[in-house]
C-alpha cells in the first residue's frame, strides 16, 4: 500500500462553541464538569477524524482539572488539534475557554489531552497519516505528547499486570 501523505496540524484544527444553559448546571448552579468532558471528547474526536479520514474511538483521556467554575449563560469555546500521531493512534490537545458573551471577556478554564484510535468498519485499528510539523511550537508539543503517550502505555501495562495478578489470586 502507498505511504500515507503527511497532513499539517492546521488540517485537524476544530472549534466548537456552545452556550451553557440551565440543563448544563450542577447542584451549585454552575456548569457540570461532565458536560465539559463530553464536549472535549467530541471536539477532540472531530479533529482526529479530520486528520485520519476514518472514524475514531476514544482510547484514553488524561486527568482533567477544572480551575475555574463556568457560569450558566457563558459561551464555552473548545479548540482542538492533533498534537501527536503514532501508527493508528492520535493525541488531540483540546483548549477550553469560557466567554462572557456580554463583555467578550474570556477565561482559559482547562486544557485536556485525549487519545483516539482510527478504526475501519469492523472496529479494527487502521494507520493514520504522519503529522506534518511546520513550526517549532508544533515540534515541541509533539515531543511533549510523545512523552505523555509513553507514560500512558506504561500505565496500561501496569494495569494489565495488576489485572492478571488479581485473576490468578481469585479463588
Ligand atoms: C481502541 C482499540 C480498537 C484498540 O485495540 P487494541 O487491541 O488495544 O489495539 P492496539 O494495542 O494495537 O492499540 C492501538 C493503538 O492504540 C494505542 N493505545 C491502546 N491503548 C492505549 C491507552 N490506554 N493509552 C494510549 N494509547 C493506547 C496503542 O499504543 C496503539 O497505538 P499505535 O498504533 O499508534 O502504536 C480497542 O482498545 C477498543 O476498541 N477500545 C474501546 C474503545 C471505545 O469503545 N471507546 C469508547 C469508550 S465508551
Amino acid at each position: 500500500m502507498a505511504p500515507l501523505q503527511p497532513k499539517p496540524v492546521s488540517a485537524s484544527r476544530t472549534t466548537l462553541a456552545q452556550l451553557m444553559q440551565p440543563q448544563h448546571a450542577n447542584n451549585l448552579g454552575t456548569v457540570h464538569g461532565g458536560v465539559i468532558m463530553k464536549l472535549v471528547d467530541e471536539v477532540g474526536a472531530i479533529a482526529c477524524v479530520r486528520h485520519a479520514g476514518h472514524r475514531v474511538v476514544t482510547v484514553a483521556i488524561d486527568q482533567m482539572m477544572f480551575q475555574q467554575p463556568i457560569r450558566i449563560g457563558y459561551l464555552v469555546i473548545l479548540t482542538a488539534e492533533v498534537s501527536y500521531v503514532g501508527r493508528t493512534s492520535m493525541e488531540a490537545e483540546v483548549r477550553v475557554v469560557a466567554e462572557n458573551p456580554l463583555t467578550g471577556e474570556q477565561v482559559h478554564t482547562n486544557t485536556a489531552y485525549v487519545v483516539y484510535v482510527a478504526v475501519d468498519e469492523h472496529g479494527k485499528p487502521v494507520p493514520v497519516p504522519p503529522l506534518l510539523l511546520e513550526t517549532d511550537a508544533q515540534r515541541r508539543r509533539f515531543e511533549q505528547a510523545r512523552a505523555r503517550q509513553a507514560f500512558r502505555l506504561q500505565q496500561r501495562e501496569q494495569a494489565r499486570q495488576a489485572y492478571a495478578a488479581d485473576q490468578e489470586a481469585a479463588p
